[in-house]
């Protein structure tokens, strides 16, 4: 099935099984903006709580805050958001609609990509065993032709990109003659910047309300609390600030679902260091995260980093961790080396001192901070990606089943009486009754017990447990595992060991020691 077709189909699995709705679906959605159903709740949950705890409880020199989204309109003009947080966009005359010109030329760049795979992909297929894909590459003229073309454009884009020009943005548009999807034509506006940020007001008109904006990030939220934290927690660097929390963009190419949102959620580490010190750090922090992601089991080839050439004025090395995503490898989590920039912008529009006095040197410094930045959603999305599978069964069925990570799983364990009546729903509740306060189990009744299972598969859940009449008797049930879908006769009183060990987050952050 074509990677298309796959990512329809879990945006639909999305929906029908309660993970993730449009924001106001009855008034036919809000673009970019959506809600998490009952299932997308609990596994948006455990996502954050692997990332809280992998940072919280496994660092003793982690502490986590929980910052307002509204901060003081200064905060921004001091971090570069007000006069720099813009994407450059143009309008197609004909169809009115707007486009981000970066995206516009990724995408033309992306095209001449995908030329030279096909090529690729058709010389395997002829060649078979015997394809030598390097001596391909480095030969085949209309490979070479196209590796030319994209090689091209992309320095192009990269220094007008640089320099900010957005006229030769224009140009390239104009040169690569890329037309408008809507309308076809290539009736473009100029290039004019726009900046991402949502603004509101606080107080009342009447008396001089003030505009303030809704945080495009959760970090500046840290950096104000730097000096609070340090001294109340009387921390030593190196030490970091962790924090989860909604963020918000004017995101004008709103596409792929989840990935790109307008109010979206991100999971974001400062760590303070000392100068000097930062890219020893910066290295560390790219392993300890890369090795966050691999422990979830979705093989080591679904990730690679991405290391900046362009890097913003303030940074010294940023890296992304990209997901093998249906359309592609996408960023999912970036890790920056921001030197001392942020803290030093505070000190000078606050006018305070914001620094660290070092008392094995008897030194005050101002620390340089590592920031590791993952949004929620996007990671929700590539475990999404991850774990749908469609299963042909051996008597022709498909099933549908989510292999999540168990510790990431909405539901843990279903339990399911064999029928309606017989004593069976009471006995079920009462092992519901016993297991509750340990993970999150469902009750289920109704329709047949493969139904029942088929239901459960879609949704991830890990364990199914049936109660059947002989269970009246014997004190056993039937454990069935979602993944092979064996089924053995356990007792009752060894459901709480068996499963919990397996569900639970502990063996998940075990593996990150
Ligand atoms: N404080 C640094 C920062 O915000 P960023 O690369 O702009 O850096 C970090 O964002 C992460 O936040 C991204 O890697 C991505 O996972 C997530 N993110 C950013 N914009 C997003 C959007 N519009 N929708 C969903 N997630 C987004």
């Amino acid at each position: 099935m074509a990677q298309e077709d796959v990512f329809k189909k879990i945006v639909s699995h999305c929906k029908e099984y309660g993970f993730v709705f449009p924001s106001s679906d009855i008034y036919d959605g809000l673009g970019a903006v959506y809600d998490y159903g009952q299932n997308g709740v609990e596994l948006k949950n455990n996502i954050k709580q692997y990332w809280w705890q992998s940072m919280v409880l496994l660092h003793e020199n982690i502490v986590g805050i929980d910052s307002a989204i509204f901060m003081h309109p200064t905060v921004w003009k001091a971090s570069g958001h007000v006069d720099a947080f813009n994407d450059p966009l143009i309008d197609n005359r004909d169809s009115k609609k707007r486009y981000r010109a970066d995206v516009l030329i990724e995408d033309q760049i992306a095209k001449y990509e995908e030329k030279i795979d096909k090529e690729v992909a058709k010389a395997r297929k002829r060649f078979g065993d015997k394809f030598d894909e390097e001596q391909f590459r480095s030969t085949n003229p209309r490979v070479l032709e196209n590796q030319q073309k994209r090689d091209a454009l992309h320095q192009r884009y990269s220094d007008a990109m640089n320099a900010m020009d957005l006229a030769e943005l224009k140009q390239i548009i104009l040169d690569e003659e890329i037309a408008c999807p809507i309308s076809g034509t290539r009736n473009w506006t100029d290039v004019r910047q726009f900046n991402l940020m949502f603004k509101t007001e606080v107080g009342s008109t009447a008396d001089g309300a003030s505009t303030i904006y809704l945080r495009p990030e959760t970090a500046q939220g840290i950096f104000v609390n730097y000096l609070n934290v340090q001294k109340t927690g009387r921390m030593k660097v190196p030490f970091g600030i962790a924090q989860i929390g909604k963020a918000f963009r004017n995101e004008i190419v709103a596409r792929q679902f989840i990935f790109r949102m307008r109010e979206f959620e991100q999971m974001e580490m400062q760590f303070f260091v000392k100068p000097g010190t930062e890219l020893e750090w910066f290295k560390s922090w790219k392993e300890t995260r890369l090795k966050w992601h691999k422990a979830l089991g979705f093989g080591d080839d679904s990730y690679r980093y991405h290391d900046h050439e362009k890097l913003a004025h303030y940074a010294n090395a940023a890296t992304d961790i990209e997901f093998k995503m249906p359309f592609g490898f996408k960023e999912v989590e970036g890790i920056h080396s921001r030197t001392n920039f942020d803290l030093s912008q505070h000190a000078k529009f606050s006018g305070r001192k914001i620094e660290y006095f070092d008392p094995e040197t008897n030194e005050s410094y101002t620390p340089f901070v590592i920031e590791t930045s993952i949004g929620v959603d996007r990671m929700f999305l590539s475990v999404m990606c991850k774990s749908y599978e469609e299963e042909k069964l051996e008597n022709g069925e498909t099933r549908v089943v989510l292999k999540l990570p168990a510790a990431l799983a909405p539901v843990k364990l279903a339990i399911l009486p064999l029928v309606k009546k017989d004593g069976l729903p009471e006995k079920a509740h009462e092992i519901m009754q016993q297991l509750k306060f340990h993970f999150n189990c469902k009750y289920e009744e109704k329709d047949s017990i493969g139904k029942r299972y088929r239901r459960q598969d879609a949704i991830g859940t890990p364990f199914c447990i049936t109660v059947d009449h002989d269970t009246l008797k014997d004190n056993c049930v039937t454990l069935r595992d979602r993944d092979t879908m064996e089924q053995t006769r356990v007792p009752i009183d060894s459901l709480l060991s068996l499963i919990e060990e397996k569900v639970s987050l502990i063996s998940l952050l075990k593996k990150l020691q």
